[in-house]
């Protein structure tokens, strides 16, 4: 019994806090595809095919459960690979996402951030108003998360700066509700609520590792815990450090072994 986890790299590790607070003594493996990160500029074509990669690497594990943690990869590729790989469960960060932002909101306005291939899909946008058609749904790109987190700028002035570049509009409209839909910006959360205090903001990586919860049960196992990375990263390891601790080590794994699969 386990549960794969793959995001384009870091980021996804947000995503793996939450399930391994939910998930114990659950086997739990991340591959971090830090080889070919940021897929959130990336075709469709080649976000499929990464997707479908790292999932078949994950699949030799034997696992229940894949998380799609990465945004970008749930927003195109989530229904290809649950009709291809034979994978008991397997789900993505969009609709837990959803649910808390439907949740959440008084107003019906909701913001949706994401990298500029996960707002192009529309993915949250379809899928939050195939829920409510009378919702107002505002998105934005804010390509400028992802480097700033990843050189650790979480709480700086120049992310405060940044932020309110990218925010300012979405807040002016008057959404009471920020889906951060992106597997970098749960770092973010606590300047973003900072500078905006009364916004609700949904952070897929703790809905998703609720929402499981209702479809998996943590099973008694031998507690493995397994991270992956596709190429070497100094940010890696500091951000694993941060989100995670510095228990797990990181496994450098070849690139190779995943695109002949
Ligand atoms: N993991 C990606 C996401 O959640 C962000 C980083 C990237 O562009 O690959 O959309």
């Amino acid at each position: 019994m386990a549960i794969g986890i793959f995001d384009s790299g870091v980021g996804g590790l947000t995503v793996f806090r939450e399930v391994e607070k939910e998930f114990p003594n659950t086997n739990i493996f991340y591959l971090g595809d830090t080889a070919r990160v940021p897929y959130g500029n990336k075709s469709k074509e080649t976000i499929i095919r990464y997707s479908i990669e790292c999932a078949t690497y994950l699949k030799n594990f034997n696992i229940d459960v894949l998380i799609i943690a990465c945004n970008t990869a749930s927003s195109y590729a989530l229904d290809v690979i649950k009709n291809y790989l034979d994978i008991p469960i397997v789900i993505g960060v969009i609709e837990p996402g959803v649910n808390t932002a439907l949740k959440y909101t008084k107003n019906r306005k909701i913001g949706v951030i994401g990298t500029l291939a996960t707002i192009r899909s529309n993915s949250y946008k379809t899928s939050l108003l195939q829920k409510d058609e009378n919702l107002e749904i505002y998105q934005k790109p804010c390509p400028l998360f992802v480097p700033l987190v990843e050189e650790g700028m979480i709480d700086n002035k120049i992310a405060e700066v940044v932020i309110k570049e990218y925010l300012d509009d979405l807040v002016k409209k008057g959404i009471d509700t920020l889906i951060l839909g992106c597997t970098h910006y749960p770092l973010l959360k606590k300047t973003i609520k900072k500078i905006y205090p009364s916004l609700q903001i949904v952070d897929s990586s703790k809905a998703t590792a609720l929402y499981l919860k209702k479809l998996f049960i943590d099973k008694k196992e031998d507690r493995l815990r397994h991270i992956y990375i596709t190429d070497e990263n100094q940010n890696f390891i500091k951000l694993k450090n941060l989100v995670i601790g510095k228990d797990i080590p990181v496994e450098k794994l070849e690139l190779s072994k995943l695109c002949s699969l």
